[in-house]
């Protein structure tokens, strides 16, 4: 790969503060960018203040600056063709094309690519009638799943325990469009039950190699309890995802996809994440993003071994190699610390105290995610504020230093989930 490499990262949460943090460990890096960041990021590398999908100025930016290599952090951008683009302008770019994409911008686009590829995933049903949607609910028994087919920031997954509930779902997303045009269609799914875990892999359209598994802890408050979020914390390995699991994983999702999509003509280059429910050793795919996820990607590159940017660079090149993906056997947890309000809202402003503290704690890095600076201060500039993340020997280990290290930092209202990992140790880790 060459040298002094200049890199441009897009986006602004936790999950790109870890892939900076990762990157700037490359010998490979002469400079890295990212556009626009946020208050931790500022501290590994130069932010620019590029909105994530100003895909035009985004494109200008990296022209300008001779940019070797560009990685896109979330999804937005990706929809909007920024590879589409980049590719376009001769410029290398780590990350699938708008079409290929749509795995994660179009739930009814997804189904249909599991359906044709054979790949395990619960029967559903797309609508772009809302009385044609509640005949068809009205003929289920609960729990009820409905789903916005497009991109709704995390939020347009629906449970409904009763009917009336369900009903109102579907005048929310395809009435009232809460979502906008990503309601237009809603796929309405058969309810799985089981444990989740999310599974991703580095491909760069035909080889794939693995990443260590992970699982998120989607609702809001202890014991999976309150309204889901984008993610309130997350732990590696998830033990629910044995290697016998893993391997079926790969043989059944991740292989067909790959080989699929590429024969169907829109090849998939980039991170494809799936995830999984499973129930009795067995899995069925809820859904496929496009993307690292948020706050998987913490615990996940804590572990990462190899370099990074030879790993974005090689795939983005299609000359990916499972050599070049190395992990630690350790463990690590990602709790993630939200603002006074989140999900519904996100108070901002307020000023957080103790992140030095919390950093100096052995195996802890404290990713920030909606943050920002305010003079001498650092102060809170959204929902999920940052990721408290440690590595151990052992979960328990990870879990212990993270929480301690949360104990540091304060910000009025600030909540966190306590009970991260804790499914693990059901497990018998
Ligand atoms: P998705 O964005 O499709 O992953 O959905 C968000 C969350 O809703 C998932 O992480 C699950 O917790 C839940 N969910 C989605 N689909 C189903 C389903 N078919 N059965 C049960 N839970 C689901
Ligand atoms: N943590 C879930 C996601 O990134 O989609």
């Amino acid at each position: 790969m060459k040298q002094h490499m200049k890199v441009l990262l897009v986006g602004s949460g936790g999950r790109e503060h870890a892939m900076a943090w990762k990157l700037a460990q490359s010998p490979n890096l002469e400079k890295l960018y990212v556009a626009p960041g946020n208050a931790g990021i500022a501290q590994v590398a130069t932010c620019v203040d590029i909105a994530a999908d100003n895909v035009d100025a985004l494109l200008a930016f990296a022209t300008r600056e001779r940019i070797d290599l560009t990685v896109v952090g979330p999804e937005v951008p990706l929809m909007k063709g920024i590879a589409d683009r980049f590719q376009a302008a001769g410029l290398a770019i780590f990350g699938p094309s708008a079409r290929a994409a749509r795995i994660e911008g179009s739930k009814a686009f997804s189904k249909e690519i599991m359906t044709r590829y054979g790949v395990p995933t619960a029967g559903a049903w797309a609508f772009t009638d809302p009385d044609q949607a509640k005949a068809r609910l009205a003929r289920l028994s609960p729990p009820y799943v409905i789903k916005a087919d497009g991109l709704a920031a995390g939020k347009g997954v629906v449970i409904a325990e009763t009917l009336d509930e369900a009903n109102q779902a579907i005048d929310d997303m395809m009435v009232e469009r809460v979502f906008g045009d990503a309601g237009g269609k809603v796929v309405i799914e058969e309810f799985l039950d089981g444990e989740e875990a999310s599974f991703l892999v580095f491909t760069d359209g035909e080889t794939i190699v693995p990443m260590v598994s992970a699982q998120d802890h989607k609702r809001v408050f202890d014991g999976d309890r309150g309204p889901n979020t984008g993610g309130m914390g997350a732990y590696s390995p998830a033990p629910v995802m044995t290697p016998e699991l893993e391997k079926r994983a790969l043989e059944q999702a991740m292989r067909p996809v790959v080989d699929g999509m590429r024969a169907d003509g829109m090849p998939f280059q980039g991170i494809l994440y799936a995830g999984l429910m499973i129930k009795d050793g067995a899995f069925k795919v809820l859904e496929f993003n496009a993307r690292f996820g948020d706050p998987e990607t913490q615990p996940i590159l804590m572990r990462l071994d190899s370099d990074l940017l030879a790993i974005f660079d090689a795939a983005a090149h299609g000359r990916l190699t499972p050599d070049l993906v190395r992990w630690s056997d350790a463990a690590a947890v990602c709790v993630v610390l939200a603002s006074a309000g989140y999900p519904e809202t996100a108070s901002k402003g307020c000023v957080i105290t103790g992140l030095d503290k919390a950093a100096a704690y052995e195996g802890v890095t404290v990713f920030h995610a909606g943050t920002a600076r305010d003079g001498k201060n650092i102060v809170t500039a959204g929902g999920r504020v940052l990721g408290v993340t440690a590595r151990a020997a052992d979960i328990q280990g990870a879990i212990d230093r993270a929480y301690n290290a949360v104990g540091q930092i304060h910000c009025e209202g600030m909540h966190y989930r306590r009970d991260i990992g804790a499914k693990a140790a059901r497990h018998g880790h």
